[in-house]
């Protein structure tokens, strides 16, 4: 099996050509697949042509899978697996999670063990925009200040979901990759409340210079879309973002499967 490995950008990510993922992957090949995607943290597989079912097939090669909370309302019918992550509406009700990722953040963050990673598989594009962004989490943490870094090193934060209340749980700020040993920052805005045992003006402040740390240009990479590209991010050392500038445009169609494989516990 041979296929090849080009990095996307200076900051993280590299894309896999020459590869097809309706085939068996041999254990060859998935050991350079598992290295790269730990080294590169984002994989983008080009020019795939996947059932829903061979998404599901790749993605338990690399644990087994989780189910997003909103998956009982916005997973594929017949697939509880696959979270539909879709601009399109049918009888005026969304088919998907509509407007998924609008803020910088990592997948069920908010969870006593946030997912390992998720990937995304492209179905329909809007002729413009829908871009994802990626931050290099490991970047941002070697770069901190040293003031920032003494501020949260050993502190934990409160993760809550916006569309569950009842779902929380605390992190460490720095967490330490469980197959890298690598430290990257895990807060993010979107899910993270505020910082363990700490004053709320005094948290907020602090989370504001770290958020404003890690979207530096030089940690993320823009994705712009392909036709066919399965992308996969780790989640334990990546933020991601969704561009949806267009959201109310009716030719915008964004038509995405999302698998997530489960993660666990940050230390
Ligand atoms: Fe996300």
């Amino acid at each position: 099996m041979s296929f090849e490995i080009r990095p996307l950008s200076d900051a993280l990510g590299a894309e896999v050509i020459g590869i097809d993922l309706t085939q068996p992957i041999d254990d060859a090949a998935f050991t350079v697949l598992h290295k790269a995607h730990l080294n590169y943290q984002v994989l983008v597989f080009r020019e795939q042509q996947l059932t829903p079912q061979q998404q599901i097939d790749f993605s338990v090669r690399f644990g087994p899978l989780d189910k997003h909370p909103s998956q009982g309302k916005a997973h594929l019918e017949g697939y509880p697996d696959i979270l539909v992550v879709s601009t399109k509406t049918e009888n005026g009700k969304d088919v998907g999670i509509r407007n998924a990722g609008p803020a910088w953040h990592s997948d069920l963050a908010y969870m006593e063990q946030p997912a390992l990673g998720s990937m995304l598989y492209a179905l329909e594009l809007p002729d413009s925009g829908g871009n994802t962004g990626f931050a290099n989490m490991y970047a941002a943490c070697e770069a901190l200040p040293k003031d920032l870094r003494e501020a949260v090193e050993k502190r934990r934060a409160l993760f809550c979901s916006t569309r569950n209340k009842e779902l929380k749980a605390l992190h460490p700020i720095l967490r330490t990759h469980p197959e890298t040993g690598r430290k990257s920052i895990f807060v993010n805005p979107q899910l993270t409340h505020r910082i363990n045992d700490m004053a709320d003006d005094e948290s907020d402040a602090l989370l504001a210079e770290i958020y404003d740390h890690c979207r530096k240009p030089n940690f993320i990479y823009w994705h712009r879309w392909q036709p066919g590209d399965l992308t996969f991010w780790d989640n334990r050392c990546v933020l991601h973002i969704a561009d949806h500038k267009r959201l109310d445009d009716p030719n915008y169609i964004r038509h995405m499967h999302r698998t997530t494989i489960a993660g666990d516990t940050p230390f």
